[in-house]
């Protein structure tokens, strides 16, 4: 991603959500709260204009996502379900005993600010580049802080998660945790994501767990987006937010085994791909390997 600029992709996935609020029958999908909450930070993070996002949210503007589906096929309506599928995760960890959620590239992210509160004894750490955190900040200041909300602005290509998380008093390494890596794999590089792996696994108590979404790696090792692979993959690339990592779905146990993580029968659900990205999620292995 461009360093000094606020991460675009963030932005079009928050745009996404407001829009996809416009769509009937979105609502069966959507967090409640979600839309209403994303207008209200993109605004107050001085991140888009009030014309802008209402604008945003009318049917025209579902018609626009839905004419440039060609390509990437169903990619408008995943981030519904990708938004569910991450929450559903953070509120089954909760019930199951978590105590910390961290989510990592949080970009324009609502869910902590609107879980905080019903949640009230469970910590909520936000990670993002400070290039976004910073408008994120702001927002999250216009609309009221959460005491159980904590934003970490810090470069995850620079500083490695577990000095960012030791140098936080508040974040506690024992505890059971829920952590959301979610539209993130892609911006990392394929070393610095198994890292990133390994890390959340060294940064987390027992009982944890970590749901995420990845774009499945094609024949030739590169992110496979569908029909127009070689298109999407200059879009990104000239946006400044090159896709730079993706799985074979069927390499990911490895993937999850070496870093620390297994996919367990009662986490794994039936295999989920919407638009572009599987969603996956793992729990903690008793032990990390050796190796990893
Ligand atoms: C596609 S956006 C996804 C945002 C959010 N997870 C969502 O789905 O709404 C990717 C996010 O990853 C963040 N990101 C990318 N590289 C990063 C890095 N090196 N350190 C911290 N955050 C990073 C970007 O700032 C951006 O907010």
């Amino acid at each position: 991603m461009r360093k000094d600029k606020p991460s675009r992709t963030a932005y079009k996935v928050a745009m996404n959500i407001v829009t996809l609020g416009a769509k009937p029958g979105m609502d069966k999908f959507l967090p409640p709260g979600i839309v209403q909450a994303t207008e209200r930070l993109l605004v107050a993070s001085g991140t888009a204009e009030t014309r802008t996002v209402r604008w945003a949210r009318s049917e025209r503007m579902v018609s626009v996502y839905e004419a440039f589906d060609w390509i990437l096929p169903g990619q408008f309506e995943a981030f519904a379900h990708r938004k569910a599928f991450c929450e559903h995760h953070v509120r089954d960890g909760i019930r199951d005993g978590a105590v910390q959620i961290l989510v990592l590239g949080a970009g324009y992210d609502t869910m902590g600010w609107r879980l905080a509160p019903e949640f009230a004894d469970v910590c909520f750490f936000e990670i993002d580049h400070p290039a976004t955190a910073r408008f994120k900040a702001e927002g999250i200041n216009a609309m009221g802080q959460r005491d159980n909300l904590c934003l970490i602005a810090e470069d995850l290509g620079k500083r490695s998660l577990a000095d960012v998380l030791k140098a936080d008093k508040l974040w506690d390494p024992s505890a059971q945790t829920v952590i959301v890596a979610e539209g993130l794999m892609m911006y990392l590089l394929p070393e610095a994501v198994r890292e990133l792996f390994c890390q959340c696994n060294a940064i987390s108590g027992s009982g944890s767990r970590i749901a995420f979404s990845y774009i499945p790696a094609g024949t030739d090792g590169r992110p496979d987006a569908g029909r127009w692979t070689g298109l999407m993959l200059w879009l990104q690339e000239v946006s400044g937010e090159p896709w730079t990592s993706s799985i074979r779905p069927e390499e990911l146990d490895l993937f999850l085994e070496e870093s620390g993580w297994v996919n367990t029968a009662a986490l794994a659900g039936p295999l989920r791909k919407y638009g572009v990205e599987f969603y996956a999620a793992a729990a903690k292995r008793k032990r990390v390997p050796a190796h990893a």
